[in-house]
């Protein structure tokens, strides 16, 4: 199992797995208002990875959807049809300073597994109907998250075999204790930044999922408190728990770049 799973991990460079036939596939774009900002390759007009709207002009992603320097970024936002659209928002990132990758990012345990996009064109006039902010849970940094139920949402994969979705889907899941992923994948790679979440049926995060927002809901506000980060590369259906990063570990990082611009 061990063996599988470090197998697993070091095949785990880009995206992820799954939003399987469970997950239920976003009707409207109103029905989930905080999960439409995804990130879009340019050249292959392949959606690979997804990301969160903190501010009308910054996107909070994972380090290892940015730093693949053959990637053009552009990203899309008030989008469910990946192929038809329409995308109510959306930009090419044609500067390198734009992007901000988390400095101790490690790329061998996926710790620090966070980035943010600045997106330069965007003004308060993009929100609509189909796009707006999620806020983060600054006011939750002591908050038990265990047993939550959660969402998560993107275009990845819907089976371990299947090619990624058309459309945004979206599944619930319950966070769990970090010694579930840390029983799967280690205490190197799972630390205090990461957040887990249980899979028990075959609904999960799978390839072209990453990035993307873990959000809950607490007090009556919906809070994005994960990044879709890491998972079993074996299957994303068989059951095996989920590794996101924290946010409320990052609160500080985060505001760092807020004002990193001139
Ligand atoms: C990244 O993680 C690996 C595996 O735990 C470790 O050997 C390495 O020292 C880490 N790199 C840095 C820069 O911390
Ligand atoms: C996916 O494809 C692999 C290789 O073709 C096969 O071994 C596996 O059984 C398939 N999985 C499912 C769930 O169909």
């Amino acid at each position: 199992m061990k063996i599988l799973i470090f197998a697993t991990l070091i095949s785990l460079t880009s995206c992820w797995v799954n939003l399987p036939d469970e997950a239920k596939t976003a009707k409207s774009m109103d029905e989930h208002p905080t999960i439409q900002k995804i990130l879009r390759e340019k050249k292959s007009r392949i959606f690979y990875c997804g990301g969160s709207l903190i501010r009308y002009n910054w996107v909070l992603t994972a380090a290892h959807c940015v730093l693949d320097p053959f990637i053009k970024l552009a990203v899309y936002l008030g989008i469910i049809d990946s192929r038809y659209g329409p995308a109510y928002w959306g930009a090419d990132v044609t500067l390198k300073s734009d992007v901000k990758v988390h400095s101790s990012y490690n790329y061998t345990n996926f710790v620090n597994d966070i980035a943010m996009i600045y997106l330069r064109t965007a003004t308060e006039s993009i929100y609509n109907a189909y796009i707006g902010t999620i806020p983060l849970p600054k006011s939750h940094v002591n908050t038990n998250l265990d047993g939550r139920s959660s969402i998560v949402s993107g275009f990845g994969r819907t089976s371990d075999n299947s090619t990624q979705s058309q459309f945004l889907k979206y599944v619930q899941l319950y966070i769990a204790s970090n010694s579930v992923c840390e029983g799967i994948y280690g205490t190197n790679v799972v630390r205090d930044t990461n957040i887990c979440v249980a899979t028990t049926t075959t609904a999960s995060t799978c390839s072209g999922d990453s990035g993307g927002g873990l959000t809950t809901v607490l007090d009556g506000t919906n809070y994005v408190v994960g990044i879709v980060s890491f998972g079993a590369a074996a299957s994303c259906e068989m059951g095996y728990p989920a590794g996101f990063t924290r946010v409320t570990s990052y609160l500080g990082w985060i505001d760092n770049q807020f004002t990193s611009l001139p």
